[in-house]
């Protein structure tokens, strides 16, 4: 333990309402805060994703509600909220249980971290205005997962889940996600997911809500008519949809208007329809003008034709199976190329608002690797890697090991940089994490469990900031990923790591399907080099 690190920490102590008592006990380091607003009588799972071990030994974490005085949580499952393991049960949550909660945790290291919990209790009827996250995008179907959390808590204790479109039950919907096909506009709503679980052979109910909006291309149609000269009597465009006159009901709206020129008196009437959201539907009606004068009609049609689309190479090949499949291999291949392709066209520049100055914060194992390994990361994380992402892409990497600033304090650098960086770039090797104890001689941050994965995986999964690029180097050994901590398997359990596929010649050049997948789940434009010139 550095002096400095020593001096930050206390720093970190001497705001938490403990004080200086424990402080100068040891030192231990502050976690972010997690927030989460509950509702009375539901009952609430608690687990800080940045926690290792949920299987620790009670002993080794403590729980406390911060207040005007200190009160012990118990570990006695009888009790209303409870801790075990790395869990913090409350079960019929009450309004009383607002607060700040904290636990202080040692780690088989001997590293010491603080948690920190607040919660705040509502009432039912304040649900609309407990949302986590809404569902704002252009798709046709849309997808609600249920918030993180509830989904957790349900895998944990093997619950049911029901879904709510505001009040109302959606029956037979039972999956952690709920989807909602061709959304219309009245499907606009907040959503809920219920998970019933049981624990002590009682019930709970645990939810969240999340606001679906659905947004839609908005068109309108321009029908201008020509009457001829001072023909203002019986002058008039009008809309028909599928032959009858628009409906304001459906989504659609009509409006006319007359206008005689100044000086040459031609007359023309104006029909503007307007489709707030133009769906599926509207590919098979036939929407027609007419235009009606004194003497005459004359109409005109309109039809919405489908823009060309790589889904109808999958659906034309249903007709050939061979074909379909050939089609589907093609398309799941060239998906990424297709979209990398694309992608510059679609969002510019919207990642890179963030005034974030690394494209990628870049972690690994460091310690207890064999020799091997350790010269093929060394490898891979020196050269291979910033060769083609920084010197080919252009995007800007923070490398542990590479970018740590000499004499600089660790904790502060690494806390610092990962906020500063858009993606988090974890590197797996054979056997990460496998060796876990310390040796006492040297600052081990980097072993799997140290504080650059803590951070990392904090702000990816907590604070949900940065997505995670998982790689593999080499093979996954006998173990597969289960000595991971579980923020991590949960990361792998969600999108698989890339493999690096070495010592094929293919795979190392800078645009093989390895660095493509790569660059695909990097941020679409890079870094801009000027944020980096005014951090510095
Ligand atoms: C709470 O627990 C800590 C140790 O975990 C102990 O030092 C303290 O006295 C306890 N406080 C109360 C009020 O029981
Ligand atoms: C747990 O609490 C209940 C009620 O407060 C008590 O009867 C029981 O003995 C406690 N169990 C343990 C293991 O302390
Ligand atoms: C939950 O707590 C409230 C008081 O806060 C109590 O009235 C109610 O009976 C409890 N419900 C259950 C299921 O224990
Ligand atoms: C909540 O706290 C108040 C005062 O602290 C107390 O009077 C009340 O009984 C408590 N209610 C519950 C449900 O614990
Ligand atoms: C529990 O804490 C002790 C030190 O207090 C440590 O030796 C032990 O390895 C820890 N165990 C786990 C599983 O965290
Ligand atoms: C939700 O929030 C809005 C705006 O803050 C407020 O006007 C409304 O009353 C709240 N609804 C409930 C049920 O609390
Ligand atoms: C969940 O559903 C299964 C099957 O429908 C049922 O057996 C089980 O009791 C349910 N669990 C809870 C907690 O409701
Ligand atoms: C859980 O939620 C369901 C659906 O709202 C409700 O019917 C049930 O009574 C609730 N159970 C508990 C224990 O709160
Ligand atoms: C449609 O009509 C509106 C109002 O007259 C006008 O502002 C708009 O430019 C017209 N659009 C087209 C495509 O002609
Ligand atoms: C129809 O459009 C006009 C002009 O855009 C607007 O003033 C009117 O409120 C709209 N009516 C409906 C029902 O949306
Ligand atoms: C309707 O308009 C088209 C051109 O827009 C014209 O060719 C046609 O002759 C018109 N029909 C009548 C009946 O006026």
């Amino acid at each position: 333990m550095d002096a400095c690190r020593l001096f930050l920490s206390l720093v970190l102590m001497m705001s938490t309402p403990r004080g200086k008592s424990e402080a100068s006990k040891s030192s231990c380091l502050n976690l972010d805060q997690d927030f989460y607003s509950l509702i009375k009588g539901e009952a609430f799972y608690y687990v800080s994703y940045a926690m290792d071990d949920t299987k620790l030994p009670d002993e080794n974490i403590t729980w406390y509600k911060n207040g005007p005085e200190i009160k012990n949580m118990t570990t006695n499952e009888t009790h209303r909220i409870h801790y075990h393991g790395g869990a913090l049960l409350f079960l019929n949550i009450s309004a009383n249980d607002s607060g700040t909660y904290t636990a202080r945790h040692i780690t088989p290291s001997g590293e010491c971290f603080y948690y920190h919990l607040k919660i705040e209790v509502f009432n039912e009827i304040n649900r609309e205005n407990l949302t986590f996250g809404s569902i704002k995008n252009s798709d046709q179907n849309k997808k609600i997962p249920c918030p993180q959390h509830i989904e957790d808590t349900c895998t944990t204790f093997n619950g049911n889940f029901t879904w709510f479109k505001g009040t109302n039950l959606l029956p037979g919907h039972h999956e952690a996600t709920l989807r909602v096909e061709n959304a219309q506009k009245d499907d606009e709503d907040i959503y809920t997911c219920i998970c019933t679980w049981t624990h002590n052979h009682k019930v709970y109910n645990s939810s969240g809500s999340r606001k679906l909006f659905v947004v839609g291309v908005r068109v309108k149609l321009n029908c201008t008519v020509y009457c001829g000269i001072n023909a203002k009597l019986d002058c008039k465009a009008s809309w028909r949809i599928n032959g009858e006159p628009v409906n304001q009901m459906n989504g659609y709206n009509e409006t006319t208007k007359l206008e005689i020129e100044d000086l040459s008196k031609n007359t023309f009437s104006t029909a503007i329809l307007t489709i707030e959201m133009v769906s599926a539907k509207d590919f098979q009606h036939e929407f027609k003008c007419y235009g009606s004068g004194l003497y005459t009609t004359n109409a005109t049609t309109f039809t919405f034709k489908q823009r060309e689309s790589i889904l109808p190479l999958i659906t034309a090949g249903v007709c050939v199976f061979v074909v379909g499949v050939f089609a589907a291999v093609l398309l799941k291949y060239f998906a990424i190329d297709l979209a990398l392709l694309f992608r510059p066209y679609f969002l510019p520049g919207r990642d890179n608002q963030d005034g974030r100055v690394y494209d990628a914060y870049v972690v690994y194992q460091t310690q207890s690797l064999d020799k091997e390994t350790e010269k093929k990361l060394s490898n891979f994380v020196t050269k291979t890697l910033p060769s083609v992402l920084e010197d080919k892409c252009g995007y800007r990497l923070f490398i542990q090991g590479r970018d740590d600033i000499p004499g600089e304090d660790r904790v502060e650098l690494v806390e610092r940089c990962i906020k500063q960086s858009r993606r988090l770039m974890v590197i797996l090797t054979p056997g990460s994490g496998s060796e876990m104890i310390k040796d006492p001689t040297s600052d081990h941050t980097s072993v799997i469990g140290g504080f650059d994965w803590q951070v990392g995986l904090h702000h990816a999964l907590v604070q949900r900031e940065m997505s995670v690029i998982l790689i593999q180097l080499g093979e996954t050994g006998s173990q597969g990923y289960t000595h991971l901590p579980p923020g991590l398997q949960h990361l792998i359990h969600k999108s698989a790591p890339i493999r690096w596929p070495e010592g094929l010649q293919k795979a190392s050049k800078w645009n093989s399907h390895f660095w493509k997948r790569v660059q695909y789940l990097m941020p679409a434009t890079p870094a801009k080099k000027s944020d980096l010139s005014t951090m510095i």
